[in-house]
């Protein structure tokens, strides 16, 4: 049954919902650890001259795609300009959004089951993470290693993201948003400001905001291998963190209304997700920085936790702020379980959307179906720590193997064959008169000319080759 495609109620709710789907675990937990590592202003300067170049162009891409065919990424390049490629184009695209939203629901997952310990902690004083288990990673690891309790967790973040979506895009998503993101706003900027004034956190702000040239030069020699690992880094970052490549922003487009500017909406959508990221490391930086010097951990070492920067390290630096620490980590890890669900909440609409349009079923079918395949992906990823631990993909654990796969590999390749078509087989005329359509500007149509052209599939092309090369140990790259 065909049904008249949803829309949103206005610009606004598109911003937020394409910016709701932004915010995530990349901005709270990628972006700041990363920034660490790579010379702290240094990668923010890169990260933004990035952002507002080759981020604007793919994301202004996107958008236009889809609000110009009215479908999602499933079948739009195809819809553009008929073709065989177009068509696998659009498969990978929506391949995409399958494989990542099961894994984000397992870290989803774990989100929630720390926002449960904090909040039993914060309420009823039990301590369900006693300050040894924190201290020694074995709240983390044995919970990631349980046999049942991640898939458990994943399944009831999956199952309330699909209730969002069960609702619709105007009274589920759009409504879910306006509660989730000003609640996320206001912890960010709550928990940011009582890091700022934590006497001491001065040295670890430095460290978090100055330019360190340290990150791209060797023995004060200017080194350009230096240089392009940072711009690496950041531009991995930036596809990741503003949901670009993977058909959601093409699905989002598909569902606005003509006469709002698709220019105006991407600029506001980098400013709101960038400002996070950025926020996410004044709260994370300084206190992590803090934490190092009091343990006589190395800095570094402690800000190069990964994955475990948010699992393991906050919360042994929760746990130094004695009372406080349990209603800091409740008002952290709600905040981190809103932005992660407004992002799962957009993944899961990708895959939906293609559904529909593919099979054209209802909504509410696909919904079901999409359900039950993402419910089935995500059991790899939830026991592949624990009772699947010994089955390995080129040696990765399932999580590991589904984000590389999508991240470093697939990714790439649909942002550099999204820009090849556009700056040379369709031109980038047909994108500027749908940015240009009911008389809207397009201020910045010479930068993207250039940059769909020749930058963006070169800078892209450079990701793909060096992430290949990292993870199979070639050439002794390591980012
Ligand atoms: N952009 C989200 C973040 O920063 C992640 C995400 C990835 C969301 C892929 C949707 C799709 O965490």
């Amino acid at each position: 049954m065909e049904q008249k495609r949803a829309s949103w109620s206005g610009q606004l709710a598109f911003v937020l919902a394409a910016a709701a789907s932004a915010i995530g675990l990349g901005n709270l937990w990628r972006f700041p650890y990363l920034a660490a590592q790579y010379g702290g202003g240094t990668f923010i300067l890169v990260y933004l001259c990035l952002v507002v170049t080759l981020g604007f162009t793919l994301m202004l891409s996107e958008i236009a795609i889809g609000r110009k065919t009215q479908q999602s990424q499933l079948t739009a390049y195809n819809e553009l300009k008929g073709h065989g490629g177009l068509k696998l184009l659009g498969l990978v695209a929506t391949i995409i959004p399958v494989l990542i939203t099961p894994y984000y629901c397992v870290i989803g997952g774990w989100v929630l089951y720390y926002l449960k310990a904090y909040a039993l902690m914060a309420f009823t004083g039990a301590a369900p993470m006693g300050a040894e288990a924190a201290n020694s990673g074995a709240f983390f690891s044995g919970f990631i290693g349980a046999p049942f309790a991640p898939f458990g967790y994943a399944m009831i973040f999956i199952l309330a993201c699909a209730c969002v979506i069960l609702m619709g895009v105007k009274n589920g998503i759009e409504k879910s948003n306006l509660v989730m993101m000003p609640i996320l706003f206001l912890m960010a900027i709550a928990i940011c400001v009582y890091v700022i004034f934590m006497p001491g956190s001065g040295e670890g702000l430095k460290y978090y905001l100055v330019p360190n040239k340290d990150a791209i030069s060797v023995n004060g020699q200017f080194s350009f291998a230096l240089l392009g690992k940072t711009i690496l880094g950041a531009m991995g970052q930036m596809f990741y963190s503003l949901s670009l490549a993977m058909g959601i922003m093409v699905t989002y487009g598909s569902y606005m209304k003509k006469q709002d500017s698709i220019e105006r909406c991407v600029r506001r959508i980098e400013v709101f997700d960038t400002l996070i990221a950025i926020i996410a490391g004044l709260m994370i930086i300084p206190v992590v920085y803090m934490f190092a010097v009091k343990t006589g951990t190395p800095v570094k070492e402690a800000m190069n936790a990964g994955p475990g920067l948010m699992f393991i390290t906050l919360p042994k630096v929760f746990a130094t702020f004695g009372a406080a620490g349990a209603w800091v980590g409740l008002a952290f890890f709600l905040l981190v379980t809103f932005a992660a669900a407004t992002s799962a909440i957009s993944l899961f609409e990708a895959c939906v959307a293609s559904v529909c349009d593919v099979i054209k079923i209802e909504r509410k079918a696909a919904t079901f179906f999409t359900t039950a395949l993402i419910l089935f992906l995500a059991v790899f990823s939830a026991l592949g720590f624990g009772a699947w631990g010994s089955i390995t993909l080129w040696k990765m654990d399932f999580l590991t193997f589904f984000d590389f796969i999508t991240n470093s590999v697939l990714m790439p390749i649909t942002a550099a064959a999204t820009c090849i078509f556009i700056g040379w087989i369709l031109k980038p005329k047909a994108i500027i008169d749908e940015v240009e359509a009911e008389g809207n500007k397009f201020k910045s149509k010479g930068l993207y000319v250039v940059m769909v052209k020749y930058f963006a599939p070169a800078l892209v092309i450079a990701i793909l080759v060096s992430e290949v090369c990292r993870a199979l140990g070639i050439g002794g790259w390591k980012i």
